[in-house]
C-alpha cells in the first residue's frame, strides 16, 4: 500500500482553483444531496429543478441512482456494503463537479444516516445541502412507477429499502419535501426558494 502511494504526486494545488470557476459561473457551487425511498420523486424533482436552475443561469449537473448504476457502478447491488460503496464513488465524483464549479444534484436512497454522514464528511459539510424527499412506504408502494414494490412483495427483490433493508428519516435536513401533499410544479418552487440562498453569489 505505502509503496503505491509514495509514488502518486497529487497536483491539487497546481490546478485552477475552484474559486476562479466559480466566479467565471457566478455561481457558488454545492452538491444539493436528495434522499428518500425509491419513488419518492427524488428524479422528478431534480429534473424539475435542474430546469428552473437552468433558466435562472446557474450550471447543474445531475447524479441519478438508476442512471450511475447502469456506469460507473454497475458492478454494485444493494447489500450494505455495495450501498455504502455507491455513495463513496458518487461523494467523490460530486466533489470533481463542485471543484469545477458546477451545482450538483444527487438523487440517491442513500438509506442510513451512517452513509449519508460519510457523503457528508467526503464532501464536506458546508457544500453538501441535505434535501430530504418525504414519501412514506405506503404511497410509494401505491404509485410503484418502476413496478418494484410489487415484486419486493413478492419476496422477487431481497433487501429492498423499507421493506427489508432500512431507511433511516433524515433529522434534521436542510430542506424537506413532501410529495404526497403538493403538485411537482409546487415542489419544486419550494425546493428552489431553499436552494438559491445556497447558490447564488
Ligand atoms: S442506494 O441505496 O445505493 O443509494 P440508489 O439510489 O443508488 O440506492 O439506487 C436506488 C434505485 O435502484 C431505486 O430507485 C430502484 O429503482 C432501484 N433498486 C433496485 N433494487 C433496489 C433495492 N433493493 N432497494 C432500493 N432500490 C432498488
Amino acid at each position: 500500500m505505502s509503496s503505491v502511494s509514495s509514488n502518486i504526486h497529487p497536483v491539487f494545488e497546481r490546478i485552477l482553483g475552484r474559486e476562479e470557476k466559480q466566479n467565471f459561473l457566478n455561481q457558488h457551487s454545492r452538491v444539493i444531496w436528495m434522499t428518500g425511498l425509491s419513488g419518492s420523486g427524488k428524479t422528478t424533482l431534480a429534473i424539475g429543478l435542474e430546469r428552473r436552475l437552468n433558466e435562472l443561469g446557474f450550471l447543474t449537473q445531475i447524479l441519478d441512482g438508476d442512471n450511475i448504476r447502469t456506469g460507473i457502478n454497475n458492478n454494485l447491488g444493494f447489500s450494505v456494503e455495495d450501498r455504502t460503496e455507491n455513495i463513496r464513488r458518487i461523494a467523490e465524483v460530486s466533489k470533481l463537479f463542485i471543484d469545477c464549479g458546477v451545482i450538483c444534484i444527487n438523487c440517491f436512497v442513500s438509506p442510513t444516516k451512517d452513509i449519508r454522514d460519510k457523503a457528508k464528511e467526503i464532501i464536506g459539510k458546508e457544500d453538501f445541502v441535505e434535501v430530504y424527499i418525504n414519501a412514506d412506504y405506503e404511497l410509494c408502494e401505491k404509485r410503484d412507477v418502476k413496478g418494484l414494490y410489487k415484486k419486493a412483495r413478492n419476496g422477487e427483490i431481497k433487501n429492498f429499502t423499507g421493506l427489508d433493508s432500512p431507511f433511516d428519516i433524515p433529522e434534521c435536513p436542510d430542506a424537506e419535501i413532501k410529495t404526497g401533499e403538493q403538485s411537482v410544479e409546487e415542489s419544486v418552487e419550494t425546493l428552489l426558494n431553499k436552494i438559491l440562498p445556497h447558490i447564488k453569489k
